[in-house]
């Protein structure tokens, strides 16, 4: 009998015990993204699994079943294409060729341009130069003396045009020039910065990193050493870098260990902060307000056409504000990310334009001046690297190249310029302006009767499709086409400078449309009415599970199976091709 009791003890004892960490195991599934965005440990194991292979020349044009008098069409018009891109860049083409073989960078961007089943014959016929050799305004030239109209903002760097930041590095090295390269200690100009950035940011400390991805994991590895937590929650689709932790799932080798992924704009993710205890920060990228739990928007991975994006403004700033008290009242650091983002919203970036006051502020691109620098910003008590009453437990963070002062310079002289009236005037009116810029475009989309509308946060736009297809990322060779220069993710992000004018926008309007013309023109939106996101990516996946089976069966088994590779035109695979990778 006492033994008996003394079983249902323990048992008792194991279950309360077990439960609440039942329940915040269960907590934490609720609040990830039902996508393979939100579960980054099963989403590694999916890309791994993904068999890589290529259309051949013949389903590569009727991907969709359609017609063979529209597959025609797509034929000629990809061969007038191809031509058309090949004759007027010869010497950039060249260039790009030879120089591939030994740039890994240049390898990796042109292989992810479009899904991976048809990206050998993209490279093969639609070649993109890599090489340019000179910017002005609101354009670039590439070696053979074309002008293209910049929609790739330099990955976010470009605020102002590229005239503002060759100004702002010409004055910085002049204003450093005595001093030169020399590092350790700093050139005064620093002293400034320091100055500017901690009113603008409202935090009183500031550190200087050489890229946003080292300011991102001095933020993260402060917050670690101060809250004595191990964990860091980032929200579904968000890009902080290429660091480790802060990019778990496919594109790092190694799978997620103290990175919570969990559902942006979500009450179920404020339970989990609001009951785990091994959470040291939350880390925000304002950008995801254009697109919450989704990644990147690239080409490569429009495999059905289908990219949901649209901002609202108040509806963001509410959950960061909410955010903002979950993080008070569990003293978990909030770090707001503004390196893509700061300086482009508003003066005082993304924390002034949500009306959100974070822990922590990490910045880069642009605020170097067109120079590489990552910058934090915190709270004294956060920012601080040691303990007095352990001198030995620091939080060591140092960088040869920290605080270089041409850097210094050139960041001294782009906020110099952000203070003038000039720039100023620049913000006045600044999401109105962009408002409507879209609202032309769509209107000029819509009139041409192609399947095409922008979505965007202010001057950070990405392209959408009214109807599910197949080959929407084709846009983007049409676009180069017409003058548009685009970055390595294609219609996913367009991203303007603030020095477009009307009749520069206008411009940009029409090469868009006539591009979008040009492509319906060629088929490639042909639409067979019975065609969904749905039933493309059921087809996709079939067409995966056989040539992933047909690569482990033996040959008798698969002609058993019918599961020959060539009966599905996906016949030819080449080490290059793979799964898609995640990308910015
Ligand atoms: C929000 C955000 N954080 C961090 C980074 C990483 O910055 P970097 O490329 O300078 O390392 C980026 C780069 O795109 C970014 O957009």
């Amino acid at each position: 009998m006492d033994e008996t009791i003394a079983l249902y003890a323990l048992a008792a004892g194991v279950l309360a015990g077990t439960l609440p960490r039942l329940r915040r195991r269960l907590q934490l599934s609720r609040a990830k993204h039902p996508s393979l965005t939100g579960h980054s440990r099963m989403a590694k194991r999916v890309a791994s699994l993904l068999p890589g292979y290529s259309y051949d020349a013949q389903r590569f044009f009727e991907a969709d079943g359609a017609p063979a008098e529209v597959a025609d069409r797509r034929r000629d018009g990809f061969g007038r294409l191809s031509e058309a891109l090949r004759a007027r860049s010869p010497a950039t083409l060249a260039l790009t060729r030879s120089a591939r073989e030994g740039l890994s960078d240049l390898q990796f961007t042109g292989a992810y341009r479009v899904p991976f089943q048809f990206s050998a014959h993209v490279r093969e016929h639609l070649p993109v130069g890599g090489f340019l050799q000179a910017s002005s305004g609101v354009e670039v030239t590439d070696l053979d003396g074309n002008r293209y109209l910049d929609l790739t903002g330099s990955y976010g760097v470009n605020v102002f045009g590229y005239d503002f930041y060759k100004a702002c590095i010409e004055e910085g090295a002049a204003r450093v020039r005595a001093l030169g390269p020399v590092l350790g200690a700093y050139h005064p100009c620093v002293a400034d910065n320091v100055e500017r950035l901690r009113r603008i940011s409202g935090l009183p400390e500031v550190s200087f990193h050489m890229s946003g991805t080292e300011a991102v994991m001095q933020a993260v590895r402060l917050a670690r050493y101060h809250t004595r937590r191990s964990h860091l929650v980032r929200f579904a689709g968000a890009y902080h870098g290429w660091w480790e932790d802060v990019q778990p799932g496919p594109g790092n080798p190694l799978p997620p260990r103290e990175t919570y992924t969990l559902r942006d704009m979500d009450p179920r993710a404020l339970a989990v902060l609001r009951t785990r205890r091994d959470i040291a920060c939350v880390l925000v990228n304002p950008l995801q307000a254009l697109h919450p739990n989704r990644p990147a928007p690239g080409d490569s991975t429009l495999v059905d056409g289908s990219r949901i994006a649209g901002t609202d403004r108040a509806a963001y700033a509410a959950w960061l504000r909410d955010l903002r008290q979950v993080c008070t009242e569990r003293g978990i650091v909030l770090i707001l990310d503004e390196i893509f983002v700061g300086f482009r919203l508003a003066p005082g970036g993304a924390q002034a334009y949500f009306g959100v006051q974070a822990d922590m502020v990490t910045y880069g691109k642009t605020l170097g001046g067109g120079l590489p620098v990552g910058v934090v910003c915190g709270r004294a008590d956060l920012m601080r690297r040691w303990r007095d009453d352990r001198p030995a437990d620091i939080c060591f963070a140092r960088g040869t190249f920290n605080s270089h002062p041409y850097v210094m310079g050139a960041m001294a002289a782009f906020l110099d310029r952000l203070a003038t009236p000039a720039v100023q005037a620049v913000y006045e009116g600044l999401d109105a302006r962009w408002d409507g810029r879209a609202e032309r475009m769509n209107r000029a989309l819509d009139e041409a009767g192609v399947p095409v509308r922008v979505a965007h946060l202010s001057s950070i736009w990405t392209v959408g499709y009214t109807r599910p297809g197949r080959y929407h990322w084709m846009l983007q060779y049409y676009l180069r086409e017409a003058g548009l220069a685009l970055s390595w993710v294609g219609t996913g992000r367009l991203v303007f400078s603030l020095d477009y004018s009307d009749a520069q926008f206008e411009e940009v309007v029409r090469r868009f449309v006539g591009a979008a013309v040009a492509m319906q023109r060629d088929g490639w939106w042909w639409h067979d009415e019975a065609t969904t996101h749905r039933s493309i990516r059921r087809g996709i996946l079939g067409e995966m599970a056989r040539r992933w089976l047909s690569e482990r069966l033996p040959l008798a088994a698969r002609r058993w199976f019918a599961l020959a590779p060539a009966a599905h035109g996906a016949d030819r695979v080449s080490p290059a091709d793979g799964p898609q990778a995640p990308n910015r």
